[in-house]
């Protein structure tokens, strides 16, 4: 990330090879996919945030009412519509915006953050946004990096790739400070599980509660 590259000029610049990079682990990959399944209805109007390319919202997307998909980098988003093969039924709605940006079609039963909260500027104005977007008794699904439960030689290398500017910007947070943060905002927490080997993105569940 070159000194002046805003977190959106970033994202584009990386969005084709991120595009093609192989999921890392395909079988925790299932595992979560099958966990966010299980929480949805037929019926429900789903806001994931943060979408990059598309994938997750494009396999949600047939077994709900309506996902809207959203992402800060307009190439994501180009690369999201593209692979989806435009609008219609069964498919996501791409829409270019930030993280804590109010969408239209709230609110939303589900809203979804992958590999997100660790990169937004400010996480409690994103969980108050989806937060005051959300149905009573709907769900906040969080997978996310939490650097400081991770060893100290694996904090120091982020942050040398944060300085010489090859990362974007992440937070180095705790999953128990996360929810702290998800807490504060208003929601409870349903479950929290870790997926695969990873040790370092919990799988958090939170209801936004009557
Ligand atoms: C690591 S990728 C994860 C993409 C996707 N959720 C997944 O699990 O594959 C992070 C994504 O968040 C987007 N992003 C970063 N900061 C954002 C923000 N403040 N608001 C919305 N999207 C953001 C980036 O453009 C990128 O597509």
């Amino acid at each position: 990330m070159d000194a002046d590259m805003t977190a959106e000029a970033f994202w584009d610049r990386h969005a084709p090879k991120y595009a093609n990079k192989p999921i890392a682990d395909v079988s925790a990959y299932k595992e979560k996919l099958d966990c966010v399944t299980a929480l949805l209805r037929p019926t429900d109007r789903v806001l994931e945030i943060g979408c990059g390319t598309g994938g997750t919202a494009s396999k949600i997307a047939p077994v709900v009412a309506h996902v809207t998909a959203t992402d800060l980098s307009a190439e994501m988003i180009r690369i999201a519509r593209s692979r989806s093969g435009g609008d219609g039924a069964g498919k996501p709605e791409f829409l270019q915006a930030e993280a804590a940006q109010h969408i239209p079609g709230q609110p939303f039963e589900i809203i979804c953050a992958f590999s997100l909260l660790h990169l937004v500027d400010d996480i409690p104005t994103v969980l108050d946004a989806a937060f005051h977007q959300m149905k009573t008794g709907g769900h906040f699904i969080s997978k996310t990096v939490c650097l400081k439960d991770a060893p100290g030689w694996m904090r120091a290398m982020v942050r040398v790739l944060m300085a010489v500017r090859i990362a974007p910007n992440v937070i180095i947070l705790s999953s128990a400070e996360l929810t702290r943060h998800l807490i504060r905002a208003g929601f409870e927490i349903e479950q929290t599980r870790y997926f695969g080997k990873n040790r370092l993105s919990p799988f958090i569940v939170a209801r936004k509660p009557a």
